[in-house]
């Protein structure tokens, strides 16, 4: 969810609809706002995009008043309906609240609440939170204090922001395990889930720790732990600005995001290599004999950062010889994992607030195991809690199916892979800047790639009648299909599924029949048998009647034969491959889902950081 909050002297309602507009992306099932006007709430809140609450506003205006707070939702608790979606209010309407996250004991608080004669306007998990800060007010603390108060009784994941008609000038905001963030400004103030919030207003912000209150006023910010101890945040200053989340001419962010990726590649990669050559990773906390102790690494992610972590699994194990498990953060604390201090945990998440891979990282920290995130957000929960941290540099990525995010996770990953290969010296350094030379090779190869995007879009044309798309690869090209074929089930809506090519005849090829697309990313041609064996799975599907999509590189002539569309990569090494191979895969479900007439920047159903497990 998206959740905004602001005290100042300029109209809240537009700081408030304009920062929900940046942090649409985070959830679209509702949206709602709630404003103080001379001691009495004014809210407005509509099902749907944020769009039908702007219709609502334009119909019967709001007051110009200078404090309020909003919410875009992604349900959980109670359908998205009009009813359901945030604010909440009290049962005095004298507090306003938005919440996101979900409060564990809230079946409980309700029917203590209901026993007291409280009526509940909503099926959500959050109106009791509202009952709970007015019951609180009636006694005659503030609304600093009465937050405090309530946090205590709350067991879950949230962030709370929240105001009191009788207190015009102060907006209260609580969290505990999911995201808030506070943007100073002079005599006006801001909270919101992200910097993308506020980011039009001021770029300087504050970052809180868990389970902290923060009261803004337009004089100025304090923050308390939930018992009342008063604490400081960490001021920083957001360098990204406005014109990264624009979308600069294109129809969608995501297709901005694709076009950017040669750039997002050459950001991660730099100032990696020091004057001596040697690979440096300054925001590296973990000191070389701990990563040389490492005997077993297992890397935990969510989505298509998961994909990520499996590339990164050839990777790791090709050159530092570590055995490497890749696991579903979902599934990982659950299966009673082994874990020692010698286990490097590698949490991979473009957002860093995943509350799958965040209990999954608490879980390995209490085991003594060392913990290292690759996230691409700043400051956000997942590096905090880590012992190290690989940033990527993608900039903010908007569009809910990550694509940047990925490509600048996988160089991450290899550049992990290298680093603990010249720490173990599995590889030597000849090898490793080669390596380097490669990668730093990709952004032009990816160019290259984008400026055939004409070619993959009239592809993308012919198949807006499918109503199904697999997907083969094999080595560090599985989980590209795996990865091509999330991309069309996210934004087209289509059946889409990836295989490892040699597991087809196993069960898969079954699907087989006339006239299926399937898409082939094709290895490079090696020493190793994999690209002979790829090129047979796929005459055994085209045989079937198969339509084949083929990825190869450029020159593989012996691909030809097999191929009913062949799509050119540039000659990379297998490893590297995908990089490239990912690419027109991003750009072929990005033009169907166009075509089919979807929202490609906000999917059903979606959203872009899931901050509740
Ligand atoms: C959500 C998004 C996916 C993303 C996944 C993991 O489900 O819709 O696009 O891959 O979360 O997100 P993370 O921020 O942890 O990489």
């Amino acid at each position: 969810c998206g959740i905004v909050g602001y005290v100042g002297s300029r109209p809240a309602e537009g700081v408030v609809i304009e920062g929900l507009r940046r942090l649409e992306y985070r959830g679209y099932d509702s949206a709602g706002i709630a404003l103080i006007d001379a001691g009495t709430i004014v809210s407005d809140k509509r099902a749907g995009k944020l769009a039908n609450l702007e219709k609502a506003i334009a119909e019967s205006p709001l007051p110009q008043v200078t404090t309020g707070i909003g919410h875009t939702r992604w349900a959980t608790h109670g359908a998205p309906s009009d009813r359901n979606a945030h604010p909440h209010l009290g049962r005095a309407s004298r507090v306003a609240l938005v919440h996101n996250g979900i409060i564990e004991n809230f079946a409980e608080l309700r029917s203590r609440l209901e026993s007291e004669g409280v009526e509940m306007a909503s099926d959500t998990d959050t109106e009791v939170a509202a009952h709970l800060l007015e019951e609180q007010l009636e006694t005659g603390i503030d609304l600093t204090v009465a937050m405090q108060n309530v946090c205590r009784e709350l067991r879950g994941a949230f962030t709370l922001v929240a105001v009191d008609a009788q207190d015009p000038d102060r907006v209260v905001a609580a969290r505990r395990n999911s995201p808030l963030v506070v943007g100073i400004g002079e005599g006006e103030n801001f909270l919101g889930s992200d910097v993308a919030a506020f980011i039009e207003h001021t770029r300087e912000a504050l970052e809180l720790d868990q389970d902290q209150v923060v009261t803004i006023t337009r004089e100025g910010v304090s923050v308390s732990g939930f018992d009342g101890t008063p604490a400081e945040g960490r001021r920083y200053h957001v360098d990204w600005d406005l014109s990264a989340a624009e979308k600069d001419g294109h129809d969608w962010f995501m297709r901005k995001e694709i076009f950017e990726q040669p750039r997002a590649v050459a950001d991660s990669l730099l100032g990696r290599r020091g004057a001596d050559g040697q690979l440096q990773l300054d925001e590296m906390r973990l000191s070389d004999q701990d990563l040389r102790d490492v005997d077993k690494i297992i890397i935990i992610a969510a989505g298509t950062s998961f994909y990520a972590g499996m590339v990164a699994k050839y990777a790791i194990e090709h050159w530092c010889r570590i055995p490497v498990e890749v696991e579903l953060a979902s599934e990982f604390r659950y299966r009673d994992p082994i874990l020692t201090s010698d286990t490097l945990v590698v949490a991979i998440s473009q957002s860093g607030e995943t509350a799958d891979t965040l209990q999954a990282i608490r879980h390995a920290r209490v085991q003594r195991s060392k913990v290292l995130a690759i996230c691409n957000t700043n400051g956000s929960t997942i590096p905090r809690e880590s012992d190290g941290v690989i940033y990527t540099h993608a900039g903010p990525e908007i569009g809910v199916a990550s694509t940047k995010g990925f490509l600048t996770q996988l160089v991450a990953c290899y550049l992990l892979a290298l680093y603990l290969a010249q720490i173990k010296g599995t590889r030597y350094g000849d090898e490793i800047s080669q390596v380097m030379d490669q990668l730093e090779q990709m952004p032009a190869h990816i160019e290259t790639v984008l400026s055939k995007s004409e070619e993959v879009y009239a592809l993308a044309r012919d198949h807006v009648g499918s109503r199904s798309v697999l997907f083969l690869g094999r080595h560090a090209g599985y989980p590209v299909a795996l990865e091509g074929a999330l991309k069309l089930k996210e934004i087209a809506y289509l059946h889409a599924e990836g295989f490892a090519a040699g597991e087809l005849k196993h069960g898969p090829i079954a699907l087989v029949e006339e006239g299926l697309p399937i898409l082939c990313v094709v290895p490079p041609r090696g020493r190793d048998q994999l690209h002979d064996k790829m090129i047979s799975g796929i005459q055994e599907v085209r045989a079937r009647g198969a339509r084949t999509l083929c990825l190869a590189e450029e020159g593989d002539t012996a691909i030809e034969p097999y191929a009913d569309v062949l799509f050119t990569l540039p000659q990379v090494p297998v490893l590297l491959q995908p990089l490239v191979a990912v690419v027109p895969l991003q750009l072929f479900a990005c033009e169907l889902a166009t075509q089919l007439g979807h929202d490609v920047d906000q999917p059903r159903n979606l959203a872009k950081s899931v901050t509740v497990e």
